[in-house]
């Protein structure tokens, strides 16, 4: 698959440092969110998004930002670790977001990891999606080999929330938030990429040169199921906030 000529491509924001990535995605969010209360966002983990999540926090302590019509679904969890386990991405939102604010507990939704049905269960979140409106903003973090959600190097472009495995790549990249490599779940739940670009909007932030490659190859490179952020180069409302460093590699510079 190639980009053709005429193709949109995703607007870029390069910002001087990670604190001031963090600030523009959560202005943004902050002025979606001002103007449709009732918004459903689409939620992503991982280091890269808790500083913005943090400025969220504030911008509701000390601004009124107010979450109590927000409804929220996030793009994937570990299969097999239950919402307590402090590595479980129901935890890290709990944590970083929604203990924080006056979001309702009810309106939060992460796949849950534990399902007796992991199948039936995706399917399940595909519907609560549809029938929630779909995702009128997404939050999308990057992994250094490309992958958005969980959504690995290969992964079809039409996929749709399902169970993945994970590369040996992206275990050893999630290494460190566990105590060891072989601690890291070897399979996930995840909103698939054809899922991700139903999104109304999206906005994928990325900071540290550990991401120079999958900035690169993202933006400038062809669209390729092997790289799954570059499918995003089709979505025709698509914004990359990114710091200087995840920025190294780009030849060209200007916002496209
Ligand atoms: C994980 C998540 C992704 C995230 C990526 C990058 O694998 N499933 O949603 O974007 O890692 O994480 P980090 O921000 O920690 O680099």
């Amino acid at each position: 698959m190639s980009c053709t000529e005429g193709d949109r491509k995703m607007d870029l924001i390069i910002t001087g440092s990670s604190d001031e990535m963090s600030r523009k995605a959560a202005e943004l969010f902050a002025r979606r969110i001002r103007s449709n209360p009732a918004i459903v966002l689409g939620l992503a983990t991982g280091g890269t998004p808790e500083k913005m999540y943090a400025e969220l926090v504030r911008l509701h302590r000390e601004e009124g930002l107010d979450f109590s019509r927000v409804t929220t679904y996030n793009l994937d969890e570990y299969l097999g670790i239950p919402e307590t386990h402090d590595q479980s991405y129901r935890y890290f939102m709990n944590k970083n977001l929604f203990d924080h604010v006056n979001i309702l507990s009810e309106n939060t939704h992460v796949l849950n990891g534990m399902a007796d049905d992991p199948v039936k269960e995706c399917r399940d979140y595909e519907e609560a999606v549809k029938k929630a409106g779909g995702i009128d903003l997404q939050l999308l973090g990057i992994g250094s080999n490309g992958h958005i959600a969980f959504n690995e190097p290969g992964s079809s472009v039409q996929s749709r929330t399902g169970v993945v495995d994970l590369t040996e790549n992206t275990i050893k990249d999630n290494a460190r938030f566990f105590e060891k490599a072989e601690d890291v779940p070897q399979q996930a739940l995840s909103m698939g990429n054809g899922s991700i670009m139903e999104a109304k909007e999206i906005i994928l932030i990325a900071d540290k040169e550990s991401k120079a490659d999958a900035i690169f190859k993202a933006v400038e490179g062809p669209v390729t199921e092997d790289v799954p952020a570059s499918l995003l180069q089709k979505h025709p409302n698509c914004t990359f906030i990114i710091d200087s460093l995840a920025a190294g590699k780009l030849k060209n510079r200007r916002v496209l």
